[in-house]
């Protein structure tokens, strides 16, 4: 997730826990890089808003220990070059009031299938 301090990015990977029925809320910490929830899938999230050194995230193996899950990444842009290059990226902006816009660009054929998908869902009538 993408986007500026205060934006949501937080708020958006706690929909992602409840979504995966994670039954804390997903919370940034001070000491530490990235946090593992246990839901549905095992869940991981690292905000790298204060990394020092782009190699701390190599360090960290987040490919690895997050493969059976979800990585969800807060300021990736910290560290592009350590991160999986096939992901999906969320950008966040606009925020006003309880308005946010999502700009979701898919990065890998996983992902571009994934948008085709949703953009098909989007496109059926929802019945109840
Ligand atoms: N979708 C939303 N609708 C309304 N308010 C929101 C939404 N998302 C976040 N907020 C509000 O914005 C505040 C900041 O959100 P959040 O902590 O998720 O931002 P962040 O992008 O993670 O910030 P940081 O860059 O500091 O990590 C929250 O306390 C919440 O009140
Ligand atoms: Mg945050």
């Amino acid at each position: 997730m993408q986007g500026e301090l205060g934006s949501g990015k937080t708020v958006f990977a706690q929909g992602i826990g409840e979504g995966l029925k994670v039954v804390e809320p997903v919370k940034s910490s001070s000491f530490v890089l990235v946090n593992e929830y246990h839901g549905r899938l095992a869940v991981h999230h690292a905000d790298l808003y204060r990394l020092e050194e782009p190699s701390q995230v190599f360090d960290l193996g987040l490919e690895e220990i997050a493969a059976p899950g979800v990585l969800l990444v807060e300021w990736p842009e910290r560290a592009w070059g350590e991160l999986p290059p096939e992901h999906l990226l969320v950008r966040i902006s606009d925020a006003n009031g309880a308005g946010r816009k999502l700009t979701l660009e898919p990065r890998g054929a996983r992902y571009e299938d994934l948008l085709s998908q949703l953009a098909a869902r989007g496109k059926r009538k929802v019945r109840r």
